[in-house]
């Protein structure tokens, strides 16, 4: 275990302490910031695949700080299927960014500045990923 992916886990593990699921509160960020990606999600009726959305990104984020296993790889392809959902390269990187910030409005001041320095690292790297693909 790194240093980095004690601190992703132990932030995830308080949000879920302090916060409960924070599904609706990212979507809802996100659909404030990106309207016209709500559109997209039309056969998703009853959140299912929003909520499996927002999983499979943050067990990409654990494996990335760890042992990335298969996140690279993960993030990669469906970064290329997104393509054809219609959501913009640059949009799709931000999933990460935008589910971050909303996890620290959750938190308040218990999202500490190393859970901030952490979650700003991986986001550069899934940046990269995501720009190569
Ligand atoms: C703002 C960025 C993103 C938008 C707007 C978006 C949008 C969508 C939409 C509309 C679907 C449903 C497609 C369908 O009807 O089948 C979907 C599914 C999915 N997305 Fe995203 N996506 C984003 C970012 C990401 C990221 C960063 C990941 C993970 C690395 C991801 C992983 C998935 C997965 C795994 C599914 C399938 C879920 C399931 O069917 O159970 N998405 N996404």
């Amino acid at each position: 275990m790194t240093a980095e992916s004690l601190l992703i886990e132990e932030s995830l593990e308080r949000l879920v302490e302090r916060a409960g699921d924070p599904t609706p509160a990212v979507y809802a960020r996100l659909f404030a910031r990106f309207p016209d990606m709500e559109a997209l999600f039309v056969r998703d009726r009853d959140g299912a695949i929003r909520g499996e959305m927002l999983t499979k990104t943050l067990e990409c984020a654990l494996d990335l700080a760890g042992p990335n296993a298969y996140a690279a790889n993960f993030i990669a392809c469906e970064a290329v299927n997104h393509d054809g959902v219609g959501v913009p390269r640059e949009i799709f990187a931000t999933f990460f960014e935008v589910s971050v910030e909303t996890f620290a409005e959750l938190m308040g001041p218990e999202w500490t500045p190393a859970y901030a320095q952490a979650w700003a690292g991986l986001i550069a790297r899934i940046a990269e990923i995501t720009a190569a693909a």
